[in-house]
């Protein structure tokens, strides 16, 4: 019997490989930069099956090309890029990667919090530049991390594992959540709930750790950020959108705030000219980018799509009601 038709947008590694090609005739996009809407469009069409990054938009356009489609598999745990709903009308499972990325993403947010703490990037620049003549008493001075206040906005796996990591530093963690977790959890974390308001009143960092929903689009806005204090820095490695980039520039011109450390953007891979100044640090989206938990990644997403065409659920199911009713 055939396989399957699969596209992968991207060649993934070999342990996901493996378990792709041992189920299904995968066709791979092997270059670097992204596939053009078009190309992905015109690839898909015969496709039963899709392993996909977060760069795709997985939308009606796309499903309308791919009539035969059954899956579109995530290799990633946010899916925003993901209309849900337009794969739940036609019977299409959507998947993603839960779980596997929360210690290495918690490990990046607390990358970004110390280099901008610390200052680590504009040392870096400086010491690379052949300008550093002699050592000085107040070259570089960054702001300490122990003793101050760690401000999480979503307690969910990533943003727990980030709180976790505090207790190292001896910190005062604070967070905010749509629903406060039990007494118990908050008592092994060491975290004290706050409302919104407060949290950005006394936090000294604060790391978001939110999905990218319609209620969390913008959710750092002007007033936001002059509800925090003028020397805090804020942490973003949820998704760009969750903050309003042009607010976040303003806020820093006059300084409003202190600084700011990002893995995410609002038009990635576009970076808004304005956050380009030495008190904010960019990464280029690599929050979960260890050779490990990408691997983990793709081989979840490879489980998750090959469940499907071996009459199994799939593991990570985001709609998991289009099976339920077949
Ligand atoms: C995700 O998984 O949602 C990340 O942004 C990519 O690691």
């Amino acid at each position: 019997m055939a396989k399957p038709k699969v596209y992968a947008t991207h060649e993934l590694f070999p342990d996901a490989r493996k378990i792709l090609d041992a189920t299904c005739d995968v066709e791979y996009w092997s270059q670097q930069e992204r596939p053009s809407r078009d190309e992905l469009l015109r690839r898909i069409k015969d496709k039963e099956g899709l392993v996909c990054l977060l760069t795709e938009k997985i939308n009606d356009e796309l499903l309308r090309a791919a009539p035969k489609l059954r899956i579109a598999s995530n290799v990633a745990v946010g899916y925003d890029n993901i209309d849900v709903d337009a794969c739940s009308k036609r019977g299409v499972v959507a998947t993603n990667t839960p779980g596997v990325l929360d210690e290495t993403t918690a490990d990046f947010a607390w990358t970004l919090l110390m280099a901008i703490a610390r200052r680590v990037v504009e040392g870096d620049q400086f010491a690379r530049s052949g300008n550093w003549k002699s050592w000085n008493l107040d070259q570089f001075c960054g702001t300490d991390i122990g003793g101050k206040t760690l401000g999480i906005v979503g307690l969910g796996r990533i943003g727990s594992a980030v709180a976790r990591r505090a207790a190292g530093f001896q910190m005062k963690v604070i967070y905010t959540n749509t629903k406060r977790i039990p007494a118990d959890v908050e008592k092994s974390l060491n975290v004290e709930y706050r409302d919104m308001n407060q949290l950005l009143a006394e936090s000294d960092f604060i790391s978001l750790h939110v999905p990218l929903r319609p209620e969390t689009r913008g959710l750092f806005d002007s007033p936001k950020f002059h509800r925090m204090k003028r020397t805090a820095y804020l942490i973003n490695t949820s998704r760009g959108p969750v903050v309003d980039e042009a607010a976040l520039v303003a806020s820093l011109e006059s300084k409003t705030i202190a600084g700011a450390a990002l893995d995410v953007y609002e038009n990635e891979p576009f970076i808004h000219p304005g956050l380009k100044r030495p008190n904010v640090v960019l990464a280029p989206h690599l929050g979960s980018a260890t050779v490990e938990t990408r691997t983990k990644m793709a081989v979840m997403a490879a489980t998750n799509l090959v469940s499907i065409f071996k009459g199994q659920m799939p593991p990570h199911m985001i709609n998991p009601q289009v099976l339920k009713k077949s």
